[in-house]
C-alpha cells in the first residue's frame, strides 16, 4: 500500500518504539485536510497502543469486525491476560477512564479487586507480630477477589457494540493455539520460578520440565482458554458463579486461602465520577479513589498552575515540579482509601486554595526536606502492571491500567482454571505504619476490611484540549503518578506521542527523600543546580511502560506510541 508522507513518518515513529502501537489508515479526505479547517469530531480511523503486539492486533481485529474502542479494550485486556500474565489478567483487576463520543459521557470504571469477607489482618503477621511479607505477596492469602472478568463483561454490556463472544475470541484463540512468550515473560518466569514451584498448578502452567520456557517455544494455555470461553458464553457469571467459581474457591482453600463462593458472587464493578482538573487550556480526566493517582496529579497541577514556569530556568522549573510531587505524595499516604469505606477530605485536597497554601510553603530555590512536612511515609505498590490506550474512528476513547500487582501476582494458579491470582492484598496497609515489601508505609484509611478495595496508584487519564487530545497511562507502582504527570506536561508543551513515551523521567514520592533520575534526564548544569538547592539525585534503572494515543483535531491525525524501554513487539500500520 502507499502511504502519504505524514503517515510514513508516523509508521517510522511506531516502528522505532518497542511496545505495540497501531493506527489504522485515515480516510484520505480528512488525512490531508489543511490545519485551518474546523476541529474534527471523529478521527475516521483508530489507534491502539499496548504493551504487546498480539494484544494490539486483537483490538484491531475486533475494531475491523465492527467493534468500538470499548470492544477493543475487552480484546486487548483479555489477550494481555494470556500473553502478558506477569502484568495483568483475569485473576487481577483494572481501572479505566473512558469517554463515549455519542453523548460525551466520561466515567471511571473501577474493576479493582476487593478483600474477601474472611480477611484477617493477623494472617499477615508472623507469630512474633512482625509483618509476614511472604503471606502478603505469595499464595492465595495474598489474592483479592478479582475484578477483571466483571469489568470486561461490564464494558461489553454497557459500552461495547459486540457480544463478549466476539471481543474475547482473539484471546481464546491465542490461549488455545499458542504463542511464543516474549523475553519479558520468560524473564518474569525465571525471576519467580522458585515461587511458582510451590504450587503444582503454577509449575504445570509456567514451567517446562521444572524450568522456564525457552525462546522460540510455542506455549498454550488451554485451561485459560476454557475459562475465557465460559465467560464468553455466560458473561461475568461464567467466572463468578458455577463451575469456574467452585474451582477457584476449592483451589484457594486447599492451599490455605480464605475465599468463598459468596465472595465471588458478590463482586461488583463500580462506576465513579472521574476527577477532572483544568490546566493551561486542557481538561485532565483521571482516576478518583480507590486510586490515589488522580488526586495526586490534580494536586500537583493545582500547585504548578500558580507558578510562572515560563520565567524560570529548567532547574527551577524542575524544582517546583519536585516540590509539588513531594507534597502530593505526603497527602496521598495519609488520607486515601476506598471511598465506599473511608471519608476522605477530597474537597480540600482538590481545592485551588489548598494548593495555594502548599505553593506558599515552597522556597524559591531550596528543597524542602520531607522531614519538615508532618506526615507518615510513602508507599510503592510495585512496578508490574500494564496500560493501554485506544481511540476509535468515532472518537470514543479509553485509558485502561490493569494489574495483578507484583510480577506474576501471587504466583498461584487455581487448578483447572488457568487463572493466575493477583497479590493485591499487599496494596492494603496490612500492618499500619509498618513498611510493605517496598519499604513504605500506609495509614488506617487503607487498612484491609471485608469487601474493601485496596488503594491503587493506577492513573489512566484523558487530556482533552480544543486542538489536541491524549489518552495516557503507564505501569510502575507509585511512579505511575509521576510518569503520567510528566507525560501530561509534555503533551501540553506540544510533544507528540513518541516523544512523550520516550522522554526521560524523574520521580519524588516524599519518602524516601530523594529524586529518582533516569540517566540523561537532566543536563549536567541542571543536575548541579538541583544538587545546590539540596536535592539528592538518585540514579535508577529506567522505569515504566507508557502507552499513549494522541489525536490532533486540526489535521485529524492519530498517533499511537509505546514506551521504547521494554521490548515486546512492533506496531504496524495497515
Ligand atoms: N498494584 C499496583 C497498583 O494498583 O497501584
Amino acid at each position: 500500500m502507499s502511504l502519504a508522507p505524514r503517515w510514513r513518518v508516523l509508521l517510522l515513529s511506531l516502528l522505532l518504539t518497542c511496545g505495540s502501537a497501531y493506527a489504522t489508515d485515515p480516510p484520505s479526505q480528512v488525512a490531508h485536510a489543511p490545519a485551518a479547517v474546523a476541529q474534527a469530531q471523529k478521527p475516521g480511523h483508530a489507534a491502539i497502543a499496548s504493551a504487546n503486539f498480539l494484544a494490539t492486533n486483537a483490538g484491531l481485529e475486533v475494531i475491523k469486525a465492527g467493534g468500538n474502542a470499548f470492544d477493543a479494550a475487552v480484546a486487548v485486556a483479555s489477550t494481555l491476560s494470556v500473553v502478558e500474565p506477569e502484568s495483568s489478567g483475569l485473576g487481577g483487576g483494572f481501572m479505566a477512564v473512558l469517554r463515549r463520543a455519542s453523548d460525551g459521557r466520561e466515567v471511571f470504571i473501577d474493576a479493582r479487586e476487593v478483600a474477601p469477607a474472611a480477611v484477617n489482618a493477623k494472617d499477615y503477621l508472623k507469630s512474633d507480630g512482625t509483618p509476614d511479607r511472604d503471606t502478603a505477596l505469595n499464595g492465595p492469602l495474598s489474592a483479592g477477589i478479582p475484578g477483571e472478568p466483571a469489568g470486561l463483561a461490564w464494558l461489553a454490556e454497557h459500552y461495547g457494540r459486540l457480544p463478549l463472544k466476539q471481543s474475547l475470541a482473539p484471546a481464546i484463540r491465542i490461549a488455545r493455539d499458542g504463542f511464543e512468550p516474549d523475553s519479558r515473560l520468560r524473564g518474569s518466569i525465571e525471576e519467580r520460578a522458585d515461587d511458582l514451584r510451590r504450587w503444582p498448578a503454577s509449575a504445570a502452567k509456567y514451567l517446562v520440565d521444572g524450568k522456564p520456557p525457552v525462546e522460540g517455544r510455542t506455549w498454550r494455555d488451554p485451561d485459560q482458554a476454557r475459562t475465557l470461553q465460559t465467560i464468553a458464553d455466560r458473561g461475568g457469571d461464567g467466572f463468578y458463579k458455577g463451575e469456574v467459581a467452585k474451582k477457584l474457591v476449592a483451589a484457594v482453600r486447599a492451599a490455605g486461602g480464605n475465599w468463598s463462593e459468596a465472595d465471588l458472587a458478590a463482586y461488583q464493578v463500580k462506576e465513579r465520577a472521574p476527577i477532572s482538573v483544568d490546566y493551561r487550556g486542557y481538561r485532565i480526566v483521571t482516576a478518583p479513589p480507590p486510586s490515589s493517582g488522580g488526586v495526586a496529579v490534580a494536586e500537583i497541577l493545582n500547585i504548578l498552575r500558580g507558578v510562572e514556569t515560563e520565567k524560570l530556568d529548567r532547574a527551577h522549573r524542575i524544582h517546583y515540579v519536585i516540590e509539588a510531587m513531594r507534597r502530593a505524595f505526603r497527602d496521598h499516604n495519609d488520607y486515601l482509601g476506598d471511598p465506599d469505606f473511608v471519608k476522605m477530605p477530597l474537597d480540600m485536597l482538590l481545592s485551588p486554595y489548598y494548593a495555594d497554601g502548599l505553593r506558599q510553603s515552597i522556597l524559591p530555590d531550596r528543597a524542602t526536606p520531607s522531614s519538615m512536612l508532618p506526615s507518615s511515609a510513602a508507599r510503592d505498590p510495585g512496578p508490574h502492571t500494564t496500560h493501554f490506550s485506544i481511540i476509535d474512528k468515532d472518537g470514543n476513547m479509553i485509558a485502561v491500567t490493569s494489574t495483578v500487582n507484583y510480577t506474576l501476582g501471587s504466583t498461584f494458579v487455581a487448578a483447572g482454571t488457568g487463572v493466575l491470582l493477583n497479590d493485591e492484598m499487599d496494596d492494603f496497609a496490612l500492618v499500619p505504619n509498618k513498611p510493605n515489601v517496598y519499604g513504605l508505609l500506609g495509614s488506617t484509611a487503607n487498612a484491609p476490611k471485608a469487601g474493601k478495595r485496596m488503594l491503587s496508584s493506577m492513573t489512566p487519564s484523558l487530556v482533552i484540549g480544543k486542538d489536541r487530545t491524549a489518552v495516557i497511562g503507564s505501569p510502575g507502582g507509585s511512579t505511575i503518578i509521576t510518569q503520567v504527570l510528566e507525560g501530561i506536561l509534555a503533551f501540553i508543551d506540544g510533544k507528540d506521542a513518541s516523544d512523550i513515551v520516550a522522554q526521560k523521567r524523574f520521580h519524588h514520592q516524599f519518602m524516601p527523600d530523594r529524586v529518582d533520575v533516569e540517566q540523561g534526564v537532566f543536563d549536567p548544569a541542571t543536575a548541579r543546580e538541583l544538587e545546590r538547592m539540596g536535592y539528592a539525585l538518585h540514579p535508577r534503572e529506567p522505569w515504566g511502560f507508557m502507552n499513549v494515543v494522541t489525536w490532533d483535531h486540526r489535521s485529524n491525525t492519530l498517533e499511537a506510541a509505546s514506551d521504547p524501554r521494554r521490548p515486546s513487539g512492533l506496531g504496524k500500520v495497515q
